[in-house]
């Protein structure tokens, strides 16, 4: 697909997570219901969440009837074009229930299988993180990097836990062999927003084990094309066993002491 192609695709995901932010934010000033919850009772899914997939599919299907689409509420849709869209519709829904910011709406859309447009919308922020593949990384308009941190001593690591007890009981043992070599750690509670604050340099890395496609997908982008390396711990693309987002020269040592945490089983 060409430049143009790229880009509309990116102004549709744009204006779509626009669209989807309002009624988040909009929601914010009703009571939140937890209508299910999903993989464990703290997995939890509101109204919103899934009038929030339902608005973006909708606008998708409705601009472009032959793309698919990957969502997290149930959207599962096989296109014809080579293009998919890869939508978590609020990422971060424990901090939304809770009216706590930290809470995203973030949108990619894949063509012929390769991330090519991320966007993550936080709406309470108010701050939209775009990038294209090849085309640089930005907030609201304006280009972003990430850090340049070197010394692992100085680094400040976001992360996150499963919504599986057993899990998490893994992820605490790793963090408590992590965190006396690093500077600190930060749990906001969005993976997207995470990836975003990796690619402004608010935070220098995050790592996080058990992520979904659509948790990853438009901010590890955003953070690559933001200057981080983004990878599993065998230098392969982020999947579900493992997400680590770092700048170059701090990747390989977050890496190694992630590896001899025992962050891989975790
Ligand atoms: C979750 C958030 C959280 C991360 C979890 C994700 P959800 O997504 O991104 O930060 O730690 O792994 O599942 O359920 O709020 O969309
Ligand atoms: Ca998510
Ligand atoms: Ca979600």
């Amino acid at each position: 697909m060409d430049l143009d192609g790229t880009d509309n695709l990116l102004a549709l995901a744009v204006q779509l997570a626009s669209d989807a932010a309002d009624l988040l934010l909009e929601g914010l000033t009703r009571d939140r219901v937890v209508v299910t919850t999903k993989t464990t009772g703290t997995d939890m899914v509101t109204e919103i969440d899934q009038a929030s997939e339902r608005l973006i599919v909708d606008g998708i299907l409705l601009a472009r009837p032959d793309d698919g689409i990957l969502g997290e509420e149930g959207t599962d849709r096989v296109g014809t074009s080579g293009v998919r869209w890869v939508i978590d519709p609020i990422d971060g829904t424990t901090n939304y229930l809770y009216g706590h910011p930290g809470f995203a709406v973030s949108i990619a859309v894949e063509i012929d299988g390769i991330i090519s447009v991320g966007v993550v919308n936080d709406p309470l922020h108010g701050e939209v993180f775009t990038a294209t593949i090849g085309g640089g990384s930005f907030r609201n308009g304006k280009p972003i990097t990430a850090s340049t941190q070197s010394n692992l001593a100085n680094a400040l690591v976001g992360t996150g836990f499963s919504y599986e007890a057993e899990r998490r009981r893994r992820q605490a043992e790793v963090l408590g062999k992590v965190i006396p070599h690093i500077r600190d750690i930060r749990r906001m509670g969005a993976a997207s927003v995470d990836l975003c604050s990796v690619a402004c340099g608010r935070i220098d890395a995050y790592w996080e084990r058990g992520l979904q496609p659509w948790d990853h997908a438009a901010g590890a982008l955003i953070a690559t094309e933001a200057g981080a390396i983004v990878g599993n711990l065998d230098g392969g693309e982020p999947e579900f066993d493992f997400c680590l987002a770092g700048p170059p020269a701090l990747f390989a040592a977050l890496r190694d002491l992630l590896a001899a945490s025992g962050a891989a089983g975790a």
